[in-house]
């Protein structure tokens, strides 16, 4: 029997069914904001739903709306060439979004939108329990760290945080669409991109089972990869709330 303060974590199939639940249940009906009278369909998220990988966006666009299907336009056409810069595909990882339905006119989140639907986004991170959320832009990165600071400043520094009872490694990089046209912008996500195999490898990243199995104690644990320095950058000037 596990010790008290411990928590077992429940085997992959049996949470993938669980997310599966909770999508049905509680996310494809949801009407705790006013999005849900605008939308054609709720966006829950897709994906390996035991994902060691997980993307956070913002919201919906129309493609997606129509969809009912995460980055499926062409801000999704470039997160695809990022992973397969990475050597992943979609199938590799788990994508959501901050908001599950669209705004009117892809306007922003409003405040009271994103405390509505942040507890189906803590709901599906504890699901799949990734090691790494890859946060893309400016809401997802402001809602996950808790912290105020752009994504202009924070782009591809990594940042341990917990969430209830999970250690995730929070990583930063401009939001696919804000790169889209923008090519420098594009270079550098791609560069933020190169260092997410190595992340997802960090075992302080910790999303390892709190009470680890036998094949988990066998297995030798390379050292932890240091944390980078967050240099003391000023924010550029211009740096919106938006995407980046
Ligand atoms: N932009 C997002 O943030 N999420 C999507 O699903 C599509 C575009």
């Amino acid at each position: 029997m596990a010790p008290p303060d411990t928590l077992t974590v429940a085997p992959a199939a049996e949470r993938a069914r669980e997310l599966e639940q909770y999508h049905r249940d509680h996310v494809l009906g949801c009407v705790r904001c006013p999005l849900a009278e605008g939308r054609t369909q709720v966006v829950t998220g897709n994906g390996d739903p035991d994902a060691d990988l997980m993307f956070v966006g913002e919201a919906p666009g129309y493609h997606e709306d129509r969809q009912g299907v995460p980055f499926v336009g062409q801000a999704g056409r470039l997160l695809d060439e990022l992973l397969a810069g990475i050597g992943l595909t979609r199938d590799d990882v788990f994508v959501a979004n901050v908001l599950k339905c669209r705004p009117p006119g892809n306007r922003d989140p409003l405040p009271a939108e994103i405390a509505a639907c942040e507890g189906h986004l803590h709901r599906q991170v504890r699901l799949v329990r990734p090691r790494v959320i890859c946060t893309l832009g400016n809401f997802a990165t402001k809602l996950l760290s808790g912290r105020p600071e752009g994504i202009s400043r924070v782009h591809g520094h990594e940042l341990p945080i917990r969430l209830g009872e999970l250690e995730v490694l929070l990583y930063p990089v401009f939001h696919p669409a804000a790169a889209l046209y923008t090519p420098a912008m594009r270079a550098t996500l791609a560069e933020d991109f190169a260092r997410l195999p190595a992340l997802m490898a960090t075992p302080a990243a910790g999303a390892a089972p709190l009470v680890p199995g036998p094949e988990a104690e066998a297995a030798s644990e390379p050292e932890p990869a240091p944390a980078r320095a967050r240099p003391e950058v000023p924010a550029p000037a211009g740096e919106q709330l938006g995407l980046f």
